[in-house]
């Protein structure tokens, strides 16, 4: 065939993104060439099974030679042990191959979306992630195995049959495979419309397995609301568009069948009427028309099988489109050219008119401007929606400012090394967040060779050690079996105790203490006080009473900080904090309010 190999397969332009895998294809190129060689020894088989035909007709059936019915079962057990052994090399070596060229871009996929910042995440559903990693790769796999092993095998049967078709009789080989070029059409046409196809499918099978997700962790909620049967309903919506498209996939993906049988069915009977009255005529010797027809037969196989290598290949580089889409994400947050670091010590932090914004459009913080002194406990009050969050995301670098700076003892943090930056702070974040481990691990997260003395000791300053023994199997407890068993306070409290395992110079506490009775909030707001000794540390709280000895508190209200000093400066102030401390004051009827009091809008 005349057409270049790329035309025939309708490859698009090769890309970086190609480069990635042929680069990981070279790199398995020995097991490669191994596989190949069992393709090899597969398609020399079947050439030469083809080709002993003619001996078996003519030798035994016309000529009734005894010497060549004694070899030919032979040569029979040893062709077709052959052809076993090759099948095996082949199969092995291309699994091996494709399974590790898979397993590589998994990892590599996790490892970009471990590195991908924060806002990230945010902006994506957890089980369409897990579904790029999960569902689409395979697909890559299949295109990957097949593309280059299968088709080799493909290949080369079809340059031996093609050969000794010419070899038996070139004239009617000439024939017998004329038609065949006319396939390009159905095979280049069909194949696009697989790619389109299959990108739609995989879209499906992201919005199936983003669903599933998003109503099992929120199972409870779809029973408390009753939104059960609403849910399969749009579940067995979404399957059903998946089922669709499949169909659509799968028409589509044999859709050239009927006319490449046609074109197989033209050339054969062509064969059997031009060879046959050959035969008739005794031009040919019935066991070279029947060594002919077989190879012709066996030549369609292939052939019809590159249609379907065509669409693996288009369903693999939509696959691999989708990943690199991910892969190649820019990560806003980067690292300085040449990173600095902070020892571990207490720390000046400094806000320097900071302002940030998510999106580019409206600033949640403006203008921000105050310094933290080592040790000093800085508190951030205010109502829910004012910043106070985003601000503190901000020391850690989960996000950048937009506009100012923030310095660590004078450094600006994006000259520092991430890694080292977040070595210096520890943190207890609004929503408390447990893995499915051991109560011991997830204390020990991020210091996993805390000895459990420690982990012990942070469980108690966090007021954890008694609620944790009381548990059957105690620090052994895998949370995810304790199920239901652990309370949302009971779990702050394990994240609290995570924190100060980790003994950094800076302490951020979102709403750690929120979901604690006021007896707790109080023990273990006294432990935490211990420990924000000699430390630079954020609390934010609702609830005003846990920050009255903080050393500075700062109003934060629409972004800015409207008021800052100390508890009994800012009452005198008769501000915004004294309307809040009044608010809780009213509600709670206590001298020390203490229950968390819904101040926003
Ligand atoms: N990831 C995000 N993308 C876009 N906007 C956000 C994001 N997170 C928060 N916001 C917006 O930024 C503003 C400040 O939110 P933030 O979470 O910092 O408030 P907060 O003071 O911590 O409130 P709360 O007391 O309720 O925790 C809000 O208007 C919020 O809608
Ligand atoms: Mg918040």
């Amino acid at each position: 065939m005349a057409i270049s190999s790329r035309k025939f397969f309708s490859l698009p332009e090769i890309k970086p993104r190609h480069r990635h895998i042929f680069a990981r294809i070279k790199e398995n190129r020995w097991r490669l060439l191994l596989a190949m060689l069992g393709s090899f020894m597969m398609a020399v088989t079947n050439v030469s099974i083809a080709y002993f035909i003619k001996d078996v007709v003519d030798d035994i059936f016309v000529l009734q030679d005894r010497r060549m019915l004694a070899l030919m079962p032979v040569v029979t057990i040893i062709l077709f042990s052959v052809r076993g052994v090759g099948y095996y090399t082949q199969e092995y070596f291309m699994h091996f191959a494709g399974q590790r060229i898979i397993k590589n871009l998994r990892d590599t996929l996790y490892d970009k979306l471990m590195d991908l910042p924060l806002s990230f995440f945010q902006g994506e559903r957890t089980g369409a992630l897990m579904s790029r990693i999960t569902w689409d790769v395979n697909l890559v796999r299949d295109m990957v195995s097949r593309a280059v092993t299968s088709s080799m095998r493909d290949f080369f049967s079809i340059l031996g049959l093609i050969g000794l078709i010419f070899y038996l009789d070139w004239r009617l080989a000439f024939y017998a495979i004329v038609v065949l070029p006319l396939a390009y059409f159905p095979v280049v046409f069909f194949g696009r419309l697989v790619r389109k196809v299959s990108t739609r499918s995989q879209e499906a099978m992201e919005q199936v397995s983003a669903f599933l997700q998003e109503t099992f962790s929120g199972s409870k909620i779809v029973r408390a609301f009753g939104m059960e049967d609403r849910e399969k309903e749009r579940f067995f919506a979404k399957t059903q568009g998946y089922f669709k498209l499949e169909i659509k996939a799968a028409i589509a993906k044999s859709a050239s069948s009927p006319i490449m049988e046609f074109l197989a069915g033209l050339g054969i009977a062509f064969v059997i009427w031009y060879g046959g009255s050959a035969v008739i005529e005794g031009a040919k010797t019935p066991g070279e028309l029947m060594s002919f027809l077989a190879a012709v037969l066996m030549l369609y196989d292939p052939v019809k099988k590159l249609t379907y290598l065509n669409n693996s290949l288009q369903e693999g580089m939509a696959a691999t489109d989708r990943i690199f889409d991910l892969i190649e994400r820019e990560n806003p947050i980067k690292e300085a050219a040449s990173p600095k670091a902070l020892e571990h010590r207490p720390h000046t932090v400094e806000f320097e008119s900071v302002s940030f914004a998510y999106d580019n459009d409206t600033l949640v913080l403006k203008d921000i401007s105050f310094a933290v002194d080592p040790g000093q406990v800085i508190a951030l009050v205010g109502m829910s929606g004012g910043g106070k969050t985003s601000l503190v995301n901000l020391v850690p670098r989960f996000f950048d400012v937009t506009g100012g700076a923030l310095k660590i003892d004078g450094i600006d943090i994006r000259e520092l090394s991430i890694e080292n930056l977040r070595s210096q702070i520890a943190i207890v974040t609004q929503e408390p967040i447990l893995f499915n481990d051991t109560v011991a691990a997830n204390i020990a997260y991020g210091k996993p060779d805390a000895t459990d003395q420690q982990v012990v000791a942070a469980a108690k300053a966090a007021y954890a050690h008694d609620f944790v023994t009381s548990f059957e199997k105690g620090y052994n407890s895998v949370i995810g079996e304790l199920g239901g068993r652990i309370s949302g306070g009971e779990k702050q409290r394990l994240c609290i105790a995570r924190a100060l395992l980790k003994d950094a110079p800076i302490l951020i506490l979102d709403e750690a203490t929120s979901s604690l009775d006021t007896q707790a909030e109080r023990l273990v707001q006294k432990a935490l006080e211990n420990l924000m000794e000699g430390r630079t540390c954020f609390v934010i709280a609702h609830r005003l009473s846990t920050v009255r000895h903080a050393d500075r508190i700062l109003v934060i209200s629409g972004g800015s900080i409207v008021e800052q000093g100390t508890h009994d400066c800012l009452m005198n102030n008769c501000g915004e904090y004294s309307r809040l401390h009044a608010l809780q004051f009213a509600l709670d009827g206590d001298e020390a309010p203490g229950g968390k009091t819904e101040t926003g809008p």
